[in-house]
């Protein structure tokens, strides 16, 4: 069965395996997970640029040398068609 960008997006930033968001981040409003970061809600108003959006997953030591979150995309836990399906899955929230 076909699945679009959104659902593969959704589906990483929901598993355990890969992404693993929800450890630290809660999705939208409401949705049971951790709180350890800030919650992922109105993407497109808080992160017009894509790029940076992008950058936040692929290196979060850009933005802040002391993240605690892992930089996915310097360290391989996912690639780059990954991380674009999840900006694509983030800007439906
Ligand atoms: C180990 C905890 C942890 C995990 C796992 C994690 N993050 Fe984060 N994230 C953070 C923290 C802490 C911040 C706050 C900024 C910083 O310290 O880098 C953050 C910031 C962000 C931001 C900026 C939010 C804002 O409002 O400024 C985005 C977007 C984001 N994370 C996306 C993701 C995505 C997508 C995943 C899964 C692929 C993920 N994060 C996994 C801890 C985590």
């Amino acid at each position: 069965m076909e699945t679009t960008r959104v659902e593969q997006g959704e589906k990483l930033v929901f598993d355990r395996k890969s992404g693993n968001c929800l450890a630290c981040h809660a999705i939208g409003l409401g949705t049971m997970s951790g709180n350890l970061a800030p919650p992922l809600f109105a993407m497109k108003e808080r992160f017009p640029n894509p790029q940076k959006l992008t950058q936040q997953i692929s290196n979060s030591l850009l933005s802040n040398e002391d993240s605690i979150m892992p930089p996915f995309g310097l360290h391989g836990l996912l690639n780059e068609d990954q991380i674009s399906k999840i900006v694509d899955y983030l800007y439906t929230l």
